[in-house]
């Protein structure tokens, strides 16, 4: 099918676009450039023009204390500019992927948190993307929430925890990581493969889709990179998060359970450690 992404030039769109050519799909990759969503007029002309069967949209501002900093981009970019694909998608009566984000939760709870669970957002890229999901549930009745964890991937796009701590531990005798917070580590490639074979069922709906396996600290992800990228150079030491003050809310545990893939027997995420390694040793 023919399916338009937006924010394709990102860590995940990378991974994304290549997963559904491989699929099979036509894909009409477009980034800021070719349609900025804050742009409602360049929204309904791109989409008009292309007709696509469905859009994946991953256009968003992803940096955290950049949306703490400046509430309004982080609305106008991550909500309105939701609001506006949903709203082109509703014209045309196209369907719609929206990828979301696990920190939608407060992160007090023990455990996993599952789709059941209620949002309640503490940072202002969290309330921005939940706003987003709210306009997508509201104007759409073919749509499908996906929300991912930690995510990790995108090779030479990777500018997140995986190559920051490689980069670090190639350059630094020591390290520390955070041992207080907690996250599903999500694969941008599994997560790509998960949407594509979601996006065939009709099954629309809001997902949690994270690589499986026990939730782990920041910590407990650097010392796995460390391992699989054979360095052995840096002593790696776990900090509580109060050593490392950041504008943006951080939730403790941001882990999530794919509950509604579960019940469905649909859950082909595999454990994060097996990804983690894949991916690593892709990029090495
Ligand atoms: N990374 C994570 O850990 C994580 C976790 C859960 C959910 N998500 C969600 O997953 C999606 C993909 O994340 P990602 O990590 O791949 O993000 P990313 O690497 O930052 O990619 C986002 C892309 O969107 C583009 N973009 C920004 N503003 C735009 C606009 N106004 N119009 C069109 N495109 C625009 C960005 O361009 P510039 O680079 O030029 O700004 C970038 O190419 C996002 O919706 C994010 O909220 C991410």
């Amino acid at each position: 099918m023919k399916i338009l992404v937006t924010g394709a030039k990102g860590m995940m769109g990378t991974d994304l676009c290549r997963v559904l050519l491989e699929n099979g799909h036509e894909v009409v990759a477009t980034d800021i450039q070719e349609m900025d969503v804050r742009d409602f007029g360049s929204v309904m002309k791109v989409i008009q023009e292309t007709k696509p069967v469905m859009v994946m949209h991953l256009a968003a501002l992803t940096d955290v204390d950049g949306c703490e900093r400046d509430p309004d981009a982080a609305f106008l970019t991550n909500a309105l500019g939701t609001q506006n694909v949903a709203l082109a998608c509703q014209k045309h009566d196209i369907e719609m992927v929206y990828n979301s984000t696990l920190s939608v939760f407060n992160g007090e709870k023990a455990e996993a948190y599952t789709e059941f669970d209620t949002p309640d957002p503490r940072s202002w890229y969290s309330r921005s993307k939940y706003q987003g999901e709210l306009f997508v549930e509201k104007l759409l009745r073919r749509s499908y929430i996906m929300r991912a964890g930690w995510m990790f991937g995108g090779g030479l796009k990777d500018k997140k925890f995986v190559a920051k701590i490689i980069e670090l531990a190639q350059q630094r005798p020591t390290l520390k990581a955070v041992d207080d917070k907690f996250g599903s580590p999500t694969y941008t490639v599994d997560i790509s493969k998960g949407i594509a074979r979601m996006a065939e069922t009709g099954l629309y709906g809001k997902y949690h889709m994270v690589n499986t396996g026990k939730p782990a600290s920041r910590y407990e992800v650097a010392e796995k990179i460390l391992e699989y990228a054979g360095i052995t150079s840096c002593q790696l030491s776990p900090v509580s998060s109060a050593e490392f003050p950041l504008p943006a809310h951080r939730p403790r545990m941001e882990c999530g359970r794919n509950m509604q893939l579960e019940l469905r027997g649909l859950n082909l995420m595999r454990p994060w450690e097996d990804a983690l390694r894949e991916y690593i040793a892709s990029i090495l």
